[in-house]
């Protein structure tokens, strides 16, 4: 595995969006929902850097079934917030095509939130497929797959510290768990 962000330049860039999202919300009370499971590590970060009065909620979507490529995107949302007319920043590890944020988007604007906006750590460069972008961004990187900080391979490597690209005898090794 060859190592993309360390430690330190995770920490630099999340501490970085952090100060533009509060640049963008200032004081006011802001409702964060962290799309589970990749943003684990992003959403514990991210908010211990915010000073406004904040809320967490959490929803799962899940488009990825132990590979690679997508699938079918489903959202479980029984740890979700009321967000009516709140500020509402939704939060992801990576914007990849783009679908799961944009579905997540369009089902969370049903919910009639006072504003809306989207926070993710990586935005992989050149895959999007849809016409939204993420309002704050951590890092663009290249159309590599990544692990670490939360980011998963059929479930393993959100525990690594950095992020790392997986590469080809990665994805073909079994498990030694
Ligand atoms: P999208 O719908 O194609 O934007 O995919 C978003 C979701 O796919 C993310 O929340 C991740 O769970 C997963 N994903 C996309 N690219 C990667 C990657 O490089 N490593 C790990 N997960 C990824
Ligand atoms: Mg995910």
């Amino acid at each position: 595995m060859k190592i993309l962000l360390t430690e330190k330049e995770l920490d630099d860039g999340v501490a970085a969006m952090a100060q533009q999202i509060a640049h963008a919300y200032g004081d006011k009370p802001l409702t964060v929902i962290a799309i589970m499971t990749g943003s684990l590590i992003l959403l514990a970060d991210l908010i211990r850097y915010l000073e406004m009065p904040l809320r967490v909620g959490l929803i799962q979507a899940s488009s990825y079934r132990g590979g690679t490529t997508s699938g079918q995107l489903t959202i479980n949302e029984t740890m979700q917030l009321d967000i009516k007319d709140r500020d509402v920043l939704i939060i992801d590890d990576i914007f990849d095509t783009g679908k799961t944020l944009r579905e997540v988007m369009l089902r969370m604007a049903e919910l009639k939130p006072k504003s809306l906006r989207s926070a993710v750590l990586l935005n992989k460069q050149g895959k999007q497929e849809v016409s939204m972008q993420p309002d704050f961004v951590a890092f663009n990187i290249p159309d590599e797959f990544v692990v670490g900080y939360g980011l998963d391979y059929q479930d393993h490597y959100r525990n690594l510290p950095y992020l790392a690209c997986l590469e080809p005898q990665d994805l073909q090794s079994p498990f030694p768990l």
